[in-house]
């Protein structure tokens, strides 16, 4: 998929004040001082820097987008907040640019749906937590196929719609990259956006703390 819209439409809505977020993942994360945490499709960076400002100076809050003025609003925020344990980085979900193993919280918020290659970020998420850091997520699922005519259009899926999956599908994703169990925290009734039916979720889960297994 041409990622070149997503930035476009997000480099524009970068200096808007509307909302873009899916859910209340940040309100269920619950960092802790000293904690690296990870804020994929990061927006502005509002979450990154509620979190930065409670894992304090031993911990560091990293921020990933795609989008060019995202990442530039972002940090001319945590800028202006004079919020330093930050660090702002241009990177696609399906290829995360953090090495494996640091964080002990991953959240996001209504991004994940724009992924065409939702298998690689899932699998990313896994690669990057620690053992035993957890995830809390905000996305959606749709409640029937998008019709392929959507699916593959890059302006629809920019719009938080087409590029949705099924919720047997997408908890399906979870689970084959080793997650052995996710919670579901909060679930919206189904509402239309674009040309179908969609919900809005915030899961949790967490990779398993010991070596050998995955969970
Ligand atoms: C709906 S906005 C949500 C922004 C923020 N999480 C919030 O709640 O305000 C989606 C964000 O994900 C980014 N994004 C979309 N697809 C992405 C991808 N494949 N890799 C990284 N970022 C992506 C967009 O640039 C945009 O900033």
């Amino acid at each position: 998929m041409d990622t070149s819209v997503i930035n476009e439409r997000y480099s524009k809505l970068a200096e808007d004040s509307c909302c873009l977020s899916c859910g209340g993942a940040i309100n269920f994360s619950d960092p802790k001082p000293g904690e690296v945490c990870v804020d994929l499709g990061c927006g502005r960076g509002n979450d990154v820097i509620r979190m930065a400002q409670i894992v304090g100076d031993k911990g560091l809050v990293y921020g990933l987008d795609i989008s060019d003025g995202m990442i530039q609003k972002a940090q001319k925020n945590a800028a202006k907040l004079e919020v330093t344990n930050v660090s702002f980085i241009k990177s696609e979900l399906e290829s995360i640019k953090l090495p494996s193993g640091i964080a002990d919280l991953i959240i996001s918020n209504c991004t994940i749906n724009h992924a065409s290659d939702k298998t690689a970020v899932w699998n990313e998420i896994y690669r990057v937590l620690k053992k035993g850091g957890r995830f809390v997520i905000s996305d959606i699922y749709s409640l029937e196929d998008v019709p392929d005519e959507y699916k593959n259009d890059p302006v629809a899926v920019s719009e938080c719609w087409a590029g949705s999956v099924k919720k047997d599908v997408y908890l399906k994703i979870i689970a084959d990259s080793g997650f052995s169990q996710v919670d579901i925290l909060e679930e919206s009734k189904p509402y239309v956006k674009g040309k179908i039916e969609i919900s809005s979720f915030t899961i949790y889960g967490k990779k398993a703390a010991c070596c050998s297994c995955k969970g």
